[in-house]
C-alpha cells in the first residue's frame, strides 16, 4: 500500500511538472504573486481593481477573462515587455512568475 501510494505521489508530481513546464516544482500561489505584484512595480503602472488605462498600461482587471489572452501570452509580456512595459525575465524567478499568473488570474 505505502509503494502504490508513493508512486502515485510520483506520478502526479511528474504532471505538474510537466503541465507548468521549466523550473516550477508546484502550482502559482495567488498570495504569494500579489506579493510580486506589489514588489516589481507592477501597481505602479497598472490598475486591477477599476477598467481605467493608466498612461499606456492597460488595466489588469479581468485579464484571463479576455477571449484569446493564454497563460502563455501574458507570460511572454511579462518576460520580453515592449511599448512601454518593462522585461522582466531577468529580474524573476520562474516560481515568481508562476506565482505572479496565478494573482493575476484572480482579477
Ligand atoms: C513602467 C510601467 C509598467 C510596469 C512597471 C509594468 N507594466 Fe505591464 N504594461 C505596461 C504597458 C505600457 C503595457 C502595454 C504594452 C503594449 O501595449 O504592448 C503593459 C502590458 C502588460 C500586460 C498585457 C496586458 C494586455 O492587456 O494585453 C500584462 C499582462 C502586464 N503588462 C503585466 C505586468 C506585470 C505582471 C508587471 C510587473 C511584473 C508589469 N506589467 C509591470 C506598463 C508597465
Amino acid at each position: 500500500m505505502k509503494l502504490s501510494k508513493r508512486i502515485s505521489a510520483i506520478g502526479c508530481g511528474a504532471v505538474l511538472l510537466g503541465s507548468l513546464a521549466f523550473g516550477a516544482d508546484k502550482k502559482g500561489d495567488a498570495k504569494k504573486g500579489l506579493e510580486v505584484f506589489e514588489n516589481s512595480a507592477c501597481m505602479g503602472c497598472h490598475n486591477t481593481d477599476s477598467d481605467e488605462k493608466r498612461g499606456n498600461a492597460p488595466a489588469l482587471k479581468g485579464l484571463f477573462k479576455r477571449e484569446g489572452l493564454t497563460e502563455a501570452k501574458v507570460l511572454d509580456k511579462i518576460n520580453k515587455g515592449g511599448n512601454g512595459m518593462p522585461p522582466y525575465e531577468e529580474q524573476l524567478e520562474p516560481a515568481q512568475k508562476v506565482d505572479l499568473v496565478a494573482y493575476l488570474k484572480t482579477l
